[in-house]
């Protein structure tokens, strides 16, 4: 049996909600995921027979997993060995995961490029085994992401303050191209929340050049939509 209960004699929650924290992973993860998720649903739709559909659909596919190698490469550089400087057998899981990652990487890359070279006749099947491969790659990453906002957070949160995890994505921040930071731009503004929005783009209106806050905005401007785009225009004033 059930039991409804209505608004006005739900009792009064009294548990205090958890401190807001630091979340190093989740804007990145989120970039991440809508990459991911648009590149696979554009390999999937492509068109082989269309010269030009085709290298636009296979340059996002290298495009994409370039951005990973890097983004392993930062987590093992920053994120991991800071986990580790604290917790000496932390992330262990993970770190382990992006070994294969970049093997998965790898064997993308000349996959991708087999279907640049292939001949009419096999191009169709070729490009049907990078679309399954890339899935099972961005599956694999979706599991692995999360654990990484779990178990990899509480260990950062356990040893960390929030100031010091500011201070470590600034550090893992400036070793990033503007052609990378603006890429990352691409996928981040529309994958996160108006409020994520407006505070990530509110700090680099106010910290960086107008005319790189304007290119920003002019790439990302495309790929939001109407409504979310005067959403943003307002909060940011
Ligand atoms: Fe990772």
């Amino acid at each position: 049996m059930t039991t409804a209960i209505h608004a006005d004699a739900a009792p009064q929650d009294t548990t205090p909600a958890p401190a807001q924290r630091f979340d190093i992973y989740q804007p990145i993860h989120k970039a991440l995921r809508n990459f991911m998720g648009d590149t696979l649903s554009r390999l999937g739709r492509v068109d082989v027979t269309d010269a030009e559909d085709l290298a636009g659909a296979l340059s996002q596919v290298e495009s994409l997993l370039d951005f990973c190698a890097k983004h392993v490469r930062h987590e093992n550089d920053f994120i991991h060995t800071a986990i580790r400087a604290r917790q000496p057998a932390g992330a262990s899981r993970t770190s382990e995961d992006h070994v294969e990652h970049l093997e998965s990487i790898d064997a993308l890359h000349k996959e991708t490029r087999a279907v640049y070279d292939a001949d009419d006749a096999q191009r169709h099947v070729l490009a049907l085994r990078l679309y399954r491969h890339l899935a099972l790659f961005i599956a694999e990453n979706l599991q692995h992401m999360h654990i990484e906002e779990t178990a990899n957070t509480a260990a950062l949160w356990e040893h960390y303050t929030d100031e010091e995890l500011m201070d470590l994505e600034a550090r893992l921040v400036a070793t990033i191209s503007p052609a990378d930071t603006m890429l990352t731009m691409r996928w981040m503004v529309p994958g996160i929340t108006p409020q994520q929005r407006t505070a990530l783009l509110g700090g680099m209106k106010a910290g960086a050049p107008a005319e790189v806050f304007q290119a920003v905005l002019n790439a990302v401007r495309p790929h939001l939509s109407a409504h979310d785009w005067s959403k943003l225009t307002r909060d940011l004033g």
